[in-house]
């Protein structure tokens, strides 16, 4: 008997042991594994565990889940990213499934309770996800009895940390009992983190493949431990850090800072991906690049097909879902076998590169306008992709310097620094507005002010910087609240108005739902484009910068459709800001009357990925603000909200909503059809499957379905299978990076 299997049946039972090890492959703990068991993780304690990338974290979280599912309990599973969840959900599901245990992801439309997620064990959800669900009241929430926060380093992030940071909170408050369980790789200030969760803190130093770090310059690999290895200086520094890998057949992820800068690191290593192609990887490569193209046809993904033939790939969240999709699927199966992303790809995948790229140690912010040094954090987890077990069996993480003396501060200040300190980011205004409202609207216990004061004395931010900065912010919020009408008060108790109940459901800023009171009241039923800078101008926005050669055109309609848009701003920045906000309406605009996916990728400078989320970013605010005019009463103002978020949603002008809401019709096919006469569901009803086959982009398959689904019976049929298909799957995705 295995020490691994007595531990493991000490804590399972023979029974679960044997499956842990004989189906889940589960041969011996790993120390990571074995020391937060003997911290407690079994017997309920809460831990917080900072161990190095790729030191089995995951398995971990899956063994406390176990635990806790055995004996009738239900695990939410958090994570900060989208790619994560997904990688997440197909590990569980494996692990999970040899025990009999259902295991859900959700991360999408934010506007549910997602009732349905009761019924399973394991809920995998994104911060945000998460929080949404909490404030829908998601009925199983009280249920649970297992809260793990995969990369808690999440808390120091602007803007996405505080909302992991109110959530635990929150969590902590309302599920007295629950076990707590949050991991990271990069985080420095373990105990701090520990003790204010109530937690045990846990270090654990040791990876099961021997990840080296260091910093090229000029031929020589300098490295952590001290020592170095030649390179062939051929080229250019990237293409030889990559050959030297390639030659001994390993996988090269290179991270560069910008979408373009990954693009044209891809064209130039496209130079030696090529040498290292191989018969049935290639013909796999071709095929997958046809794919790529197959429903995006516009200059980048164009781009990304023909770099794939040649054996390269780059990765941003630029790319549609399905290209980036082909990407990592190519790169986990060998076939190809260079990729150069954005950091967005960075935190917790599971990558098969032996050797990870950082090309440059500064990254752009487009919000600042300058180059900012990435974190130390950051590195970290980027050079933590290289050397993943079952993969490799040693990995090694390089960063480029442009001179010798940039090297020593590299070496110095990233490769053996540790990472920053985690410091709560909750002091936004912005946060704090929707924060506070979310827990005034759906904590039933706290009924006056200093109620919500005393939850927010809880928070990260009140125990790092006192709780009195914490509770003057609170009330200052809580005034503002009030005064916008989102919250009262009445005989001392603190409640959420009807319309602030629902800004909290419908997660959007309240200061966005601000805007749209505003507007209804000063302004009547508009045409779409003034609808659209209203949504684009909303804090909840994803906006698209205007660029000066822009200025004219944007300047011309301002003079040709001055009557459907506010007066624009007299301050200089202001103005440049209503120009992008009015370049992004522009595209939403030429998005609903139908303008081709091609074109506008090629007009707003926008990859299709883009497209995708500003248009359902638009999509969720333009459906709010439907609601919070329905709330007010202004009614007109609310159908029309209604369908332009529907108009958003599918891209197409009012007369082909009808035919859209079919399944598999989508805005082309749409047109189509009503092109050829088929302007209605009556229209479709009385045609033949053969007449619908025979309209372009129809075809025989799609034909029948259409019959199909508007047959009475199958049609019920077809809406179960339907709304179960869209329960399990995400629908709205929002949320790209996130
Ligand atoms: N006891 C074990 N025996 C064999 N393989 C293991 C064991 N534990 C984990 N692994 C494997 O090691 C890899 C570690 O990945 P994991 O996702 O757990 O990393 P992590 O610690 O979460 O790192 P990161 O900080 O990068 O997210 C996985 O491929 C996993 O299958
Ligand atoms: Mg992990």
């Amino acid at each position: 008997m295995t020490e691994c299997f007595e531990l493991l049946s000490r804590y399972f039972g023979p029974q679960v042991a044997r499956l842990l090890v004989e189906k889940n492959g589960i041969k011996a703990l790993y120390p990571t594994q074995e020391a937060a068991i003997k911290s407690g993780l079994l017997d309920g304690e809460n831990l917080v565990l900072a161990a190095p990338t790729a030191s089995g974290k995951t398995l971990v979280a899956e063994l406390a889940a176990l635990k806790h599912l055995l004996s009738g309990g239900k695990v939410l599973y958090l994570t900060p990213l989208r790619a994560l969840a997904s990688e997440k959900y197909r590990e569980f599901s494996e692990f999970f499934g040899i025990f009999g245990y259902r295991v859900a992801v959700s991360t999408g439309d934010y506007d549910t309770a997602d009732p349905h997620l009761g019924r399973y064990h394991v809920i995998i959800a994104t911060n945000e996800k998460a929080d949404s669900l909490l404030r829908h009241k998601a009925p199983w929430f009280k249920e649970l009895t297992l809260i793990i926060a995969d990369e808690i380093h999440t808390l120091g992030m602007e803007k996405r940390g505080a909302v992991l940071e109110v959530l635990l909170t929150r969590a902590k408050t309302v599920l007295s009992r629950a076990q707590f369980l949050g991991l990271s790789a990069t985080i420095r200030n373990v105990e701090e983190l520990a003790d204010w969760l109530g937690a045990k803190p846990l270090r654990v130093d040791w990876r099961p493949v021997p990840l080296r770090e260091g910093v090229y310059y000029d031929g020589v690999i300098y490295y952590q431990d001290g020592s170095s290895r030649s390179i062939a200086k051929h080229s250019d520094p990237l293409l030889d850090l990559a050959v030297d890998t390639l030659e001994e057949g390993g996988q090269v992820l290179v991270f560069s800072p910008t979408r373009k800068s990954a693009i044209s690191d891809a064209r130039k290593l496209a130079s030696v991906s090529r040498r290292f192609l191989e018969g049935e990887s290639s013909r796999k490569l071709k095929e997958s690049a046809s794919r790529i193209v197959q429903h995006h046809s516009d200059k980048i993904s164009e781009t990304l097909a023909k770099l794939v033939r040649e054996g390269v790939a780059f990765h941003h969240a630029g790319l549609s879902l399905d290209a980036r999709d082909v990407v990592e699927t190519l790169f986990r199966e060998r076939v190809l076998k260079v990729v150069v992303a954005t950091p967005t790809l960075a935190a917790g995948v599971n990558l098969p590169a032996r050797r990870v790229i950082i090309v440059d140690y500064r990254r752009y912010d487009v919000e600042l306008g300058y180059y900012e040094r990435i974190p130390v954090m950051e590195y970290k987890q980027m050079a933590g992709r290289a050397g993943r077990p079952g993969f490799d069996k040693e990995g090694d993480a390089v960063l480029i310097a442009r001179s010798f003396d940039e090297a020593e501060m590299l070496l110095e200040e990233d490769v053996k620094a540790p990472p920053e300190r985690i410091y709560s980011q909750l002091g936004s205004e912005a946060v704090l507005r929707s924060q506070v409202l979310s827990v005034v609207a759906t904590s039933e216990e706290l009924s006056d002010e200093s109620g919500v004061e005393k939850l927010f004395v809880k928070t990260l931010h009140a125990y790092q910087f006192g709780p009195l900065a914490v509770q003057s912010a609170v009330s200052k919020t809580l005034k503002w609240l009030r005064d916008s009408g989102f919250v009262e008060k009445s005989d001392g108790e603190i409640r959420a108005t009807p319309l602030g109940r629902r800004v909290a459901e419908l997660y959007i800023d309240p200061l966005t739902a601000d805007m749209g009171k505003r507007f209804f009241s000063s302004t009547r039923a508009s045409t779409p484009l003034t609808y659209l800078l209203l949504l684009s101008s909303t804090p909840d926005a994803m906006v698209i910068s205007a660029r000066k050669k822009d200025y004219d055109y944007l300047e011309t309609v301002l003079e040709q459709r001055g009557n459907e848009l506010p007066r624009p701003p007299d301050d200089e920045l202001e103005y440049y800001d209503y120009l992008s906000r009015l370049k992004t309406a522009l595209l939403l605009e030429d998005w609903i009357n139908e303008v081709r996916e091609e074109v506008l990728v090629e007009k707003y400078d926008v990859g299709p990925g883009d497209l995708y989320f500003l248009t359902q970013t638009a999509v969720w605010i333009a459906y709010s603000l439907s609601q919070v005019a329905e709330i007010l009463g202004y009614a007109e103002h609310a159908a029309k909200l209604g369908v332009l978020s529907k108009r958003l949603e599918h891209g197409v002008r009012e007369e082909l909503l009808e035919l859209v809401s079919l399944k598999g019709v989508g805005r082309v096919r749409a047109r189509s059809l009503y092109n050829h006469g088929y302007r209605s569901i009556l229209d479709l009803l009385n045609a033949s499957v053969d007449d619908l086959a025979r309209v372009p982009g129809i075809g025989p398959t799609l034909a029948k379905s259409i019959k199909a689904q508007l047959e009475p019976e199958r049609r019920d049929l077809l809406e179960d299978s339907l709304s179960e298909g869209l329960q399990s799957e995400d629908q709205v995705q929002l949320d790209s990076y996130f």
